[in-house]
This record gives structure tokens, sequence and C-alpha cells, in this order.
């Protein structure tokens, strides 16, 4: 069988990071299958560090947006390169969703009591991308997110204990357009003899 053939791989390859939804909900049992996907991802241990946090509530959404957008425009001052350009400008759109309002937000989230939380939430953060890709269901990291941690407040609404971070925001829902591939680079490989 040729590797492009094989299914899990061309899951993989197809796989991309969605920006324009459409309006419709994930079912329950659809977040459901796709945090499931994310549980079997392997970890440091076996220890498994990670809980889920799921916001749907429109709402909820724009507040964190809101919150993020400021925090990240700061950030971003004084840089030129042309991605950081590029999403500064958007930032400054007071319209932005910096979720672009997909319907679904889940946050993974790691025990801070774990050295290897950052790398075990992103495989699981990577197994629930491609179960969802598989799923029809488009996805996108938003990492600048994660400032959203800096607000004692809203990490008490989002009843995220003081013990855990947030590794992954990952958004997800049905595309309403999907972009074309990037440039993937070729792999630097270092072949040993
Ligand atoms: C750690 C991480 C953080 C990311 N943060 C954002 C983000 O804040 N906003 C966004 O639109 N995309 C974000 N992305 C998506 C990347 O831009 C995207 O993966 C990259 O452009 C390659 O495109 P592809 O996922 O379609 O292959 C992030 C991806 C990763 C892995």
């Amino acid at each position: 069988m040729m590797a492009d053939e094989n299914p899990v791989i061309v899951n993989i390859r197809t796989r991309r990071s969605v920006r324009e939804y459409l309006d419709t909900q994930l079912s329950e049992e659809t977040t459901r299958k796709i945090i499931d996907a994310g549980r079997y991802a392997p970890t440091g241990l076996n220890l498994q560090p990670w809980r889920f946090v799921v916001v749907q509530n429109k709402v909820m959404l724009k507040k964190l947006s809101n919150y993020a957008r400021p925090i990240l425009e700061k950030n971003l001052e004084g840089r030129n390169d042309a991605g950081a350009v590029n999403f500064l400008k958007r930032l400054q759109d007071k319209n932005f969703n910096l979720f672009y309002n997909a319907p679904i937000l889940i946050l993974v989230i790691g025990s801070k009591n774990n050295v290897l939380t950052d790398y075990d939430c992103s495989m699981c953060a990577g197994n629930m991308m491609l179960a969802a890709h598989s799923l029809g269901i488009g996805s996108c990291w938003i990492g600048g997110a994660a400032v959203i941690q800096q607000s004692e407040e809203l990490m008490a609404e989002l009843k995220i204990p003081h013990n855990y971070k947030i590794v992954a925001p990952l958004i997800f829902g049905y595309p309403r357009t999907v972009p074309p591939t990037p440039e993937k680079r070729e792999p630097v490989i270092f072949w040993m003899q």
C-alpha cells in the first residue's frame, strides 16, 4: 500500500487549521468522541494529567476573546515579521473574534504538578484534532487564548482549579471553508551512519 492510500496518513496530511466555521454546534456525542480520542494519547508515566473545559456559550467565548485581544496586541508590539504584522492588524479590528466564531472551544488543561504536562496535553490535543478531522470537523489550536490564565476571575468562571494550567485551547466546528495546505518544509534529516 502506498503511504498516501493509508487512511490514517491521509487523515494526517489533509487536516488543516480551519478559521471559518458554520454555526452548527457539535453534538454532545461527537464532542465526547473527540475528547475520548484525546485520552488515548501517550503520556509520561501514563499520568494522563489532563482535564477538559468545554465552552459553547457565545457570550463567554466573546468575553474570553475580548480579554485576550489587547494582551496579544501588546505582546506583538514592535514585531515586524509578516505573520505578526498581519495578526496584529486582525487583532486591532474590534469585531475580530480570536476563536473565529467557532461554535465550541475545548481547553485542554494540565496539572501543574507534572513536569511533562505540556507534552502530554499537546499529544492529547493532536489526537483530538486528527479525530475531529476524520469526522469531517475542522479545528484550530488558538495559542493566544492561553493568556486567559492571567485573569483569576476568568479562570474561576471556567472552573479551572488553581493547580491546572491551560495548555491547548482548541476550537472545533464544521468548516465553512478549508484553507489550502500551507508550505510544509522538506524535513532536514541527519542519517547517522
Ligand atoms: C501551538 C500552536 C498555536 C497556534 N496558535 C494559533 C492561533 O492563535 N491562531 C490561529 O489562527 N492559528 C494558530 N495555530 C495554527 C497554526 O497557524 C497552523 O497550524 C499553521 O499555520 C499550519 O497550518 P495547518 O495546521 O493547516 O497545517 C496554532 C498552532 C499551534 C500548533
